[in-house]
């Protein structure tokens, strides 16, 4: 009998795949929340760990999506493919009512709508070379890092957990959770306010300084403002082009998951600004914006016609009431959160802006001692820092979205530890 080499008959894998570090971070989490269920079946589990919403989606977007279906169930009111880049309707209510209301310049074409700010902030990559020199924060929204890893954009993990090649922006309490604008010149930076994991916010001012580094070192911003509804104070930008001359440097996500509850329905969209201009390896100018036109044209297919008039609805009237209470019940619980934490001792952060609350675990703890701490005393699930990057070790974030005896609960219990 012949032996067979086996190696010949198997597939080769994308082997950047095989440099990330154990899974992503919450399906880690429920892996360790599963076997812990299993094993303690009769405990009552509070979920602050994956920011995930509870509350029910508005009824203005509800009636919407039904009132859709029906419409489809006709002959004239029928839809089969839809635009690529979303529906003509949906891009001008939010050209007008996100942008144009604030005073920033975006048309309607230059919004893409997509189906999660988490695919399209990894999707970007797909129209960028790959010399690019990369920054992130550290901690950092795990996607930003791992979809360059899958892409073969760094090198190996080194043993803290961070990546060769990347360029990391520690933020912590010593800063502020603000990041240093980096010395050296960076093509690629992402950013994320108000921010996930801490909470942080940047102000204008702040903004501006990242802008004016990007244009004078012909640098693309990445601008995940996902949490631009839980903004409290006036004063903060909700959209990186209230910033003068982001419209030559910056590419922003939006998504409707957590303002309007739309984690599960998903709808999302981008904006890509027609001054975008990026460099061939040849040295020929391209505008990013056809290139993302052509990406989405080829790749997508475009958000499902019921979700799209769902995710209109939150820009009538009764949808806006809707949200904006949906945004200040997660804020109502995001202030209990914070202030029973606070009394309870811990330093606190974040959680004014954002549904995030960052804390800092107790002296001689890790975050993945915490995790377990509160998982096994107090039955919370929440997200240990170091699961963020290697400056969150030490610290740990509390999400505020939940219904309010949950979250009135978990307190009390943290409070009786
Ligand atoms: C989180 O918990 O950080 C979010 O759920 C992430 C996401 O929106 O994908």
């Amino acid at each position: 009998m012949r032996c067979v080499d086996a190696s010949a008959f198997v597939v080769q894998v994308n082997s950047n795949y095989l440099k990330l570090k154990a899974g992503y971070l919450f399906p880690e989490i429920a892996r360790r929340v599963k076997a812990f269920s299993l094993s303690h079946s009769d405990k009552d589990l509070i979920r602050l760990g994956i920011g995930d919403v509870t509350e029910p989606l508005p009824l203005a977007c509800r009636q919407a999506m039904k009132q859709a279906i029906d419409e489809l169930g006709t002959e004239a009111g029928f839809h089969g493919y839809g635009p690529e880049q979303g529906y003509l309707w949906l891009r001008e209510i939010i050209a007008k009512s996100d942008y144009q209301i604030r005073g920033c310049d975006v048309s309607a074409d230059e919004i893409f709508v997509s189906d999660g700010s988490k695919c399209d902030s990894s999707n970007i990559l797909d129209i960028l070379g790959t010399g690019n020199r990369i920054a992130v924060t550290d901690p950092v929204y795990p996607v930003y890092v791992d979809s360059n890893v899958m892409a073969g954009r760094t090198g190996n993990a080194f043993d803290t957990g961070r990546y060769e090649g990347l360029t990391y922006l520690p933020i912590d309490a010593s800063n502020n959770f603000k990041a240093q604008i980096p010395e050296q010149s960076i093509d690629l930076i992402y950013l994320c306010f108000p921010n996930n994991p801490t909470g942080a916010v940047v102000s204008k001012e702040e903004l501006a300084r990242w802008v004016a580094y990007a244009r004078e070192h012909d640098s693309l911003i990445l601008f995940d403002a996902a949490y631009e509804a839980f903004i409290q104070d006036k004063d903060l930008p909700h959209s990186i082009y209230e910033i003068e001359g982001a419209r030559h440097c910056a590419i922003e996500f939006r998504s409707f998951s957590k303002n309007a509850g739309f984690t599960g329905t998903r709808c999302a969209f981008t904006v890509v600004p027609k001054e975008l201009k990026g460099q061939s390896i040849t040295g020929e100018i391209v505008d990013l914006w056809s290139l993302w036109n052509r990406r989405q044209s080829t790749k997508f297919n475009g958000v499902s016609y019921i979700v799209q008039r769902g995710a209109e609805a939150v820009y009538s009237s009764n949808g806006q009431t809707e949200v904006k209470s949906l945004v200040s019940f997660y804020m109502e619980n995001a202030k209990i959160i914070r202030n029973d934490l606070l009394q309870a001792g811990y330093s606190v952060y974040g959680g004014e802006h954002a549904p995030y609350v960052w804390i800092k675990v107790p002296e001689k703890m890790s975050s993945w001692d915490f995790f377990d701490f509160l998982l096994e005393k107090a039955n919370i699930v929440g997200t240990p820092g170091s699961g963020f990057g290697a400056s969150g070790e030490g610290y740990f974030r509390l999400s505020a979205f939940n219904n309010r005896l949950n979250v009135e609960k978990a307190m009390q219990r943290i409070g009786d530890l």
